[in-house]
This record gives structure tokens, sequence and C-alpha cells, in this order.
């Protein structure tokens, strides 16, 4: 089977190639990335010769095309993915979620190749931190910031090629990912390599946040999972039960670095935070028969932080760029 891997530089599509490689000899792999300040070329040095790498942007039809033309399924994870840049310049958003995607979905239609798409449980807006739900496939969208509603609108962008073009094409949005490769802006990836680097952890707004963990690992098995057992114009959502808040996730962090727990800032809020996310994987554990295999986010935690510990050439050079942005826009309460 030919992939087209778009992303596949990035944190999860490197770790989809990484995991591709090690577990499905069958499986021939093309990457194409912008290789934007998110994408870490060292990643995939190792593989080099096993994969072909294409650098070039999902919205330009040009490059898309003949790759497209060449594959038997394109698996998309291109994005701008972070919320606090979306925040600051939404444009390169809008240029990749929406008009790339809309690149990918025409190419797939032109040559009739299978396409699955991945977001993110974003799309659904947030819940209260009280409220018994969790998102399901029906609930609605309701985006808040520019990173998630661009990826809705991806998202109905790829339903309506399904629906109007007959596109042969999966979805699935899978809840917050933590692991190795992960960009150090992120919340995991950030705390670990603040502690490493000197420097206190950040925790926004009052910290009560609730994200809904699993590890990069459990995504891309259910990814294959779609893949190989989905039904053709389907989403599926992906999560592990999950859920923690940000000052227990940091705290843990600190406590499994031998320092004491309270040693972090609160900081500024980001705008429209999103309160609580929840995801019921219901519909992919019955309908599809998958289960997730790293559901001892402590265990997880730990494994990641020994990652960073022992990778400190894969992040340091990018680390005091990512302060730098965020001391310029952040102030310790
Ligand atoms: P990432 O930011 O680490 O990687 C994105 C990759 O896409 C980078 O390698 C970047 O160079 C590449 N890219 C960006 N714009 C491009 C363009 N125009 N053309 C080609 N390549 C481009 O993101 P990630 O965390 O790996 O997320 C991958 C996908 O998974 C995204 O679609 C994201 O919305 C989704 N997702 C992420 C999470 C999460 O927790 N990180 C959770 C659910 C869904
Ligand atoms: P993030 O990793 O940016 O993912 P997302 O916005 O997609 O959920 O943030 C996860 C949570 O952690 C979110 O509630 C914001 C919070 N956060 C902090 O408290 N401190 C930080 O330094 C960062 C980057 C995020």
């Amino acid at each position: 089977m030919r992939v087209l891997v778009t992303g596949g530089a990035g944190f999860i599509g490197a770790n989809f190639v990484l995991r591709t490689l090690a577990e499905r000899p069958d499986v021939d792999l093309t990457v194409l990335d912008k290789f934007t300040y998110a994408a870490n070329a060292s990643t995939l040095d190792p593989v080099a010769s096993d994969i072909r790498v294409v650098r070039g942007d999902i919205a330009d039809a040009s490059i898309v095309d003949p790759l497209v033309a060449d594959a038997d399924l394109v698996v998309n994870f291109a994005a701008e993915s972070h919320n606090d840049r979306s925040l600051a310049d939404p444009s390169s958003f809008v240029q990749t979620n929406l008009v790339g995607t809309y690149t990918l979905l025409e190419s797939v239609r032109r040559h009739d190749v299978r396409l699955h798409h991945i977001s993110t449980d974003e799309v659904y807006g947030d819940l209260d931190l009280d409220d018994p739900a969790r998102f399901t496939e029906t609930t609605a969208y309701n985006p808040s910031s520019p990173y998630s509603s661009t990826k809705a609108g991806s998202d109905l962008l790829v339903r309506a090629w399904v629906r109007s073009f007959g596109v042969a094409a999966t979805l699935s949005n899978c809840s917050n990912n933590y692991g190795p490769y992960q960009h150090v802006e992120k919340l995991i990836p950030r705390q670990i390599t603040n502690v490493l680097s000197g420097i206190r952890p950040k925790v926004y707004g009052d910290g009560a946040n609730v994200r809904d963990w699993i590890h990069v690992h459990d995504h891309n098995d259910a990814v294959w999972t779609v893949i190989d057992r989905g039904q053709l114009g389907e989403t599926y959502l992906i999560g592990a039960d999950g859920e923690v808040d940000n000052l227990t996730v940091v705290t843990s962090i600190l406590e499994l670095m031998g320092r004491e727990a309270d040693a972090f800032d609160f900081v500024t809020d980001r705008p429209g935070h999103d309160r609580r996310y929840a995801i019921d994987a219901t519909r992919l554990r019955t309908e599809l028969g998958w289960t997730p295999r790293f559901t001892d986010f402590r265990s997880g935690l730990a494994d990641t932080i020994d990652w960073y510990t022992a990778h400190r050439d894969w992040w340091a050079p990018v680390k005091a760029g990512v302060e730098a942005v965020y001391a310029a826009t952040q102030q310790t309460l």
C-alpha cells in the first residue's frame, strides 16, 4: 500500500511514520511536509532511507497532485496546530487548515484516492467542569478559537466532498495527545523542558481546565483501525478516558522530576480558554474493536519525561525562542 502522509514531520505524523515503518512492512511511505517551525527534520533522519520526504505545502496543487496520483491512501496530519499561535496570528491557520484541506480534497477527488483526515475534539467547543456529558460523534460543532474553527471548517469540507462528490474519506477527532517528539510549545513538553532548563512551569489561569489525555501511540493505532475497518464517509472519536486537570498534570511532572509540587507559576489566562474536553469513544471501541494500551497516565508521563531528558539535542535549539514568545505575552500572576 502506498501511503502519502501529510504533516509527517510533526509530532503525531512523525510518530505515525515511525510506528508504521516498524509494524507494517508492506506500507510504502511518502511524507509531504512544509517543514514549518513545528516540524523537526531530525525526527525522520534515522528513517530517511526507508521513506520519501517531499518538502512542500498541502495548499500547493502542483506539488500535491502528482503525489496523490501516486498514492493508494492519503493520511492528512498537516495543520497549524497551536491555539496560542492562532490567537496571535490566525492567517496561516486559515491557509493551511482550510485552503490546504480543500486542495487535498480536490486532488483525491480527481484521482479517486482514499483520504483519512485527522482532526481534533476541539471542534466541539468545551464542556463545563461539572457536566457529566462527553463529546460523541453527534455532538454539534461549536469551536472557540481560530485553530479549532479552522479545523472544524476542514472537517466540514471533507464531509461535503464525501456527500457531494463521493470522495472516499474517513475522519477522526482525537483528544489531547502526549508522548515523544511533541513541540516544546505544548503544555506537557513545555513544562518538562522548563524544569530541565531551570525555568518554573507556567499554568494558565486557575489551572482547573481539563484535557482528555491520550498517548500518541494509542491515537495512531486508532487511526490505523479506522483506515482498516472504518466505514467510508464516517467520523470516529478517539479518546482513552484520560481526563486530567492542568494543575494535576503540572504537579505530577514536578513530583516525577523530584521537585516541590508547588514550584510553578500561575500566568495570565489564554483568551477564550476552553474549560474542559472529554471524549466518549464508544463507537470506536464497539464497532471497530479498538482499545487503548497506554492508559496509565502517570507512567506515560514518566516515560515522556525520560524521553525529553534523553533527547535534549532534539528540543534545545528551539526552547529559548519559544519561551521568548511566551514571555512577551504572558505575565506571572
Ligand atoms: P504539529 O504542529 O506538531 O505538526 C504539524 C505538521 O504539519 C508539521 O510538521 C508542519 O510542518 C506541517 N505543516 C503545517 N502546515 C503545512 C502545510 N501547509 N503543508 C504541509 N505541511 C504543513 O501538529 P500535531 O500535534 O502533530 O497535529 C497533527 C494533526 O493532529 C493536526 O491536524 C491536529 O489538528 C491534529 N490533532 C492534534 C492533537 C494534539 O494533541 N496535538 C490532538 C488531536 C488532533
Ligand atoms: P495545549 O498543550 O496548548 O493544548 P490545547 O490548547 O490544544 O488543549 O494546552 C493544554 C492545556 O494546558 C490548555 O488548557 C492550556 C494549558 N497550558 C498551560 O496551562 N500552560 C502552558 O504553558 C501551556 C502551553 C498550556
